[in-house]
């Protein structure tokens, strides 16, 4: 294989403001300056594994703006190959992000070229997919779209996914998954919106039976569980001062990813992740807070 990971997916010009409390309808607020930051849940993923060392492309499209250009240097300085960026057909992607004192965030993302990555970009990139070891997904792009990376998967590899932002998933993409990683509102959201209750430990078998190979739950500050036909194991969680949770989910989804494709078991390369995740959150922002291996293997 010429890449440990193919992300495919959103990239975003992450416009945050800092604020005291969020405004409610109707209402407005004064916060901080803005700060500018590379982002979107594939370009994220695809720069957290470059940085812990995976061999990494990004099939992504951004617009022929200077939000474009950034997002495509970000990736450019942390070594991830960009011959799969598209460019043209509508503005970059925009999120408009508060961050709170306690370091969690609110996001409204403006799709724009991400909604125009199509499931014949997806063919005409075929050649990637065979090269690639592990290919993972978000759904801040087309669900037409991420069909087709499943129908695009070589023979033996592997495919990872984090639905979000959440919404009910056809069976071919969940059969396809090895593992999904969600947390309890995506999980919530893929399982139907039905009376599920307050065990993860139940969502995650619940998931299972809906054809994934492997679940990952992500439980915030209590850590996570993964679910296999091996069954249900904890993952204790890393304790940090959160600055900034932007993208942590992403660092998370990243490096269990690549672990997986070095052939670590699941419960193994979730306990790497959660380092990962962790230490993201430690530092404001989401690409520029991604440790390097040394990093955490420092924690
Ligand atoms: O997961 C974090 C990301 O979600 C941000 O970088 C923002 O772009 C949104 O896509
Ligand atoms: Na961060």
């Amino acid at each position: 294989y010429d890449y440990d990971l193919l992300v495919v997916g959103s990239a975003n010009a992450d416009l945050v403001i800092g604020v005291e409390r969020r405004p409610a309808a109707g209402e407005t607020v004064l916060g901080s300056d803005l700060a500018v930051h590379p982002g979107g849940k594939g370009a994220n993923q695809a720069v957290a594994a470059a940085r812990l060392g995976a061999r990494t492309a990004l099939l992504a499209r951004v617009g022929d703006d200077a939000y474009g250009r950034l997002l495509l240097d970000a990736q450019r300085a942390a070594g991830v190959d960009t011959v799969g960026v598209l460019v043209g057909g509508a503005p970059t992607g925009v999120a408009l992000i508060t961050v709170d004192p306690s370091g969690d965030n609110s996001i409204v993302v403006s799709p724009g070229a991400n909604g125009r990555l199509t499931p014949e970009d997806v063919r005409a990139a075929g050649s990637l997919f065979h090269a690639s070891r592990v290919v993972s997904t978000q759904l801040e792009i087309p669900l037409e779209t991420v069909v087709e990376v499943v129908r695009a998967l070589g023979p033996d590899s592997r495919f990872v996914l984090n639905p979000s932002p959440p919404r009910p998933l056809p069976r071919q993409v969940l059969d396809a998954c090895d593992p999904l990683i969600v947390n309890e509102h995506e999980a919530r959201v893929i399982l139907g919106g039905a009376a599920v209750g307050d065990r993860p430990e139940d969502w995650a078998r619940l998931l299972l039976a809906k054809g994934p190979r492997s679940v990952v739950v992500t439980l915030g500050a209590e850590g996570a569980l993964v679910a296999s036909a091996d069954g249900v194991a904890r993952i204790a969680p890393v304790a940090v001062d959160a600055v900034d949770t932007t993208g942590a989910g992403d660092a998370f989804t990243a490096a269990l990813a690549w672990r997986l494709g070095t052939g670590s078991p699941l419960t193994e390369a979730a306990g790497y992740a959660a380092r990962v995740g962790a230490l993201a959150v430690t530092r404001p922002g989401a690409q520029e807070s991604f440790p390097t291996a040394a990093e955490v293997a420092a924690l």
